[in-house]
């Protein structure tokens, strides 16, 4: 079974209520004849309920940009799964390269997250990535390894059918610089593989891979055309509805 193409935008601390209900307007109105294809949109965790409400009945999935393990509790600043639920989201993204770098999460915090969050019923966006440091010193596979296999630790095969993985290269995320399409397609080959190890060859081929780091009207393309790029994650051009709207209607 060919996978399901899913473009998704994190829109991360962007956007007041007012400016993403009627973003998120647009986004529905640009993606209505993309019918083929999954779109989910992430906006920050004060606007959930009002993307929610702004995009009813379009099938866009509205998701956290994180998740707790915990469903309630003392856990200053952290937001379960039971919340996001109640703002109608459906799903969550765990282990973004921000998180990662900039707020020090782990690989065994964000197995945390990824498996709270599918037991509250969410789908889950497990971000993984290797740092330019990494790319150059020859170790970007190794590190994508590491953090497939750490991220879904005891998570079963069952599960795997609401997990979806996407590959961002920290170098190329917010940066203008975007994988080339054969690295994106190695990374993506690798990860695909790997998946397969994991779990039984049919799982891993039905999990979709998605590519995130830079991505445009101008390279979307190209992209979508790679066989195991199955979407893309994007930041900064889902800020704008004309560009991903654009990025929606991909050819
Ligand atoms: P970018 O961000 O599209 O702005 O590079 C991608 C991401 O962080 O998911």
């Amino acid at each position: 079974m060919p996978r399901r193409a899913l473009i998704a935008g994190n829109w991360k601390m962007h956007k007041t209520v007012t400016d993403a209900t009627l973003l998120a307007e647009q986004i529905a109105a640009a993606g209505r004849d993309a019918t083929d294809r999954d779109i989910l949109l992430a906006p920050p965790f004060t606007s959930l309920g009002a993307v929610t409400g702004a995009v009813e009945g379009s099938g866009i999935v509205v998701a956290g940009q994180n998740v707790s393990w915990e469903e309630q509790g003392a856990f200053t600043g952290e937001i379960s799964p039971l919340m996001l639920k109640d703002l109608g989201a459906t799903a969550a993204i765990v282990g973004h390269s921000e998180r990662r770098q900039i707020f020090g999460e782990t690989d065994s915090m964000i197995n945390k997250r990824l498996r709270g969050g599918l037991e509250q019923g969410l789908s889950i966006l497990l971000c993984i990535g290797e740092t330019l440091d990494e790319r150059e010193s020859g170790d970007a596979l190794a590190i994508l390894e590491q953090q497939v296999r750490a991220g879904l630790a005891e998570v079963s095969s069952t599960q795997m059918a609401s997990v979806v993985i996407a590959y961002e290269p920290v170098w190329a995320i917010g940066t203008g610089k975007t994988a080339t399409t054969e690295q994106a397609q190695e990374a993506h080959g690798f990860i695909r593989s790997l998946l397969c190890d994991l779990y039984e060859k049919d799982i891993g081929n039905s999990i979709r891979i998605l590519y995130g780091g830079s991505v445009k009207p101008a390279n979307i393309d190209e992209l979508m055309a790679q066989p195991d790029i199955d979407g893309v994650l994007v930041g900064g051009a889902s800020l704008d509805a004309e560009s991903f709207g654009r990025i929606i209607n991909y050819k």
